[in-house]
């Protein structure tokens, strides 16, 4: 049975030109290098540069993933933008992208689920494509946190980094059957009862203010692992697929442990898992645009190959995705 699949053909990503190494942090704060490393995997992360705004990060990765695509930006009839750091209250950081990239036809608008963004755009998408609204879309996730950081608190400045990843899903036949290309199976989850373990204390209808992030991290931790692997594993069912199909696990990119944990808890080794954490830190619903740009540049990830995708962040909300390259 002929179905329509939302098929990725193009990928970017961009990174700011600041890279700040764990040993900075040591300037002002009681914390080490080995102590970052230890606990989360993170070496370094980018930061944007004063008036580099979420647009301009998202800009640079859908020209890289337009290029990618092989596509004039004209040709993209949608574009979807996860973010939690947009450059205004209002309008929407993605028809501030839409001009910068001189489209003037379809639609745009941001979407905000925190570090599960992506998962959530995707599945957006998705939905937009095989409804038949939109034919070719632009998914992105851009992030600046740098600009919700507490510098004195070093339980979260640390983790977070600034950073754009950018897919382009097409409106393509499938055959309805698990070899297709595209997006096969979406899975999302959230539970607003856990705001208080990971938000930020600012917001336009409480306080007039941007405010700054807030996490109990050690049990975001224990959500994680657990959610993670329970939505990869649901996702995956969905599918009609199972963990020994995948070729890649792209997980949100937050901590090296929460990666190895929920990796053993799929059953799925290390290197079959991609890792960019070490160089990005958390860039929230940027990470795993980003995580699987930098992969497939690396020639990890290559068509036909079975990519799982998780994510979780602040709502707590979190998902997977999982699509054949
Ligand atoms: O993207 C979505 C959401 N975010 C996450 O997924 C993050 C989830 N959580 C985590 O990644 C980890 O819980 C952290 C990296 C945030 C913390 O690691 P942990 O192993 O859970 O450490 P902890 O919170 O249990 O803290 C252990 C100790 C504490 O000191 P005491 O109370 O034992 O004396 C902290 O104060 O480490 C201390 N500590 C630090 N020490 C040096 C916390 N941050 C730092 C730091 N440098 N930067």
């Amino acid at each position: 049975m002929s179905v329509i699949r939302a098929v990725p053909i193009g990928i970017g990503h961009y990174l700011p030109s600041r890279v700040v190494e764990n040993s900075e942090f040591e300037k002002w704060l009681e914390t080490s290098d080995e102590w970052i490393q230890a606990r989360t995997g993170i070496q370094r992360r980018h930061f944007a540069a004063d008036g580099e705004f979420t647009s301009d990060l998202a800009y640079h990765a859908a020209i890289d993933a337009i290029r990618d695509a092989g596509i004039e930006a004209a040709d993209i009839d949608a574009i979807v933008l996860a973010t939690s750091t947009p450059d205004q209250t209002f309008p929407s950081t993605a028809t501030k992208l839409q001009a910068k990239l001189g489209i003037r036809t379809g639609f745009a608008f941001d979407l905000q689920a925190v570090c599960a963004g992506f998962a959530y755009a995707m599945t957006m998408a998705n939905s937009l494509i095989v409804s038949g609204q939109a034919t070719r879309i632009l998914v992105i996730g851009a992030e600046t946190f740098s600009r919700i950081m507490d510098w004195n608190d070093r339980t979260t400045c640390v983790l977070f980094g600034d950073g754009a990843g950018a897919v382009i899903l097409e409106a393509q036949s499938g055959e309805g059957t698990t070899t297709d290309r595209g997006i096969l199976a979406c899975d999302l989850q959230s539970d607003g009862t856990y705001n208080d373990i990971l938000y930020v204390d600012g917001g336009v209808s409480s306080t007039q203010t941007t405010g700054v992030l807030k996490m109990e991290g050690r049990e975001v931790f224990k959500h994680a692992v657990t959610k993670l692997a329970s939505s990869g594993e649901f996702a995956l069912e969905k599918a009609g697929l199972g963990i020994d199909d995948v070729t890649w696990v792209v997980p949100h990119q937050a901590n090296l442990r929460i990666i190895r944990n929920t990796a053993q808890k799929l059953r799925v080794p290390m290197e079959r898992i991609v890792v960019t954490v070490q160089d990005h830190g958390n860039t929230s619903a940027a990470s795993i645009p980003l995580a699987m740009s930098v992969a497939k540049k690396r020639g990890q990830i290559k068509q036909n190959d079975l990519i799982l995708t998780e994510a979780i962040g602040g709502g707590l909300a979190w998902g997977s995705i999982v699509l054949r390259w």
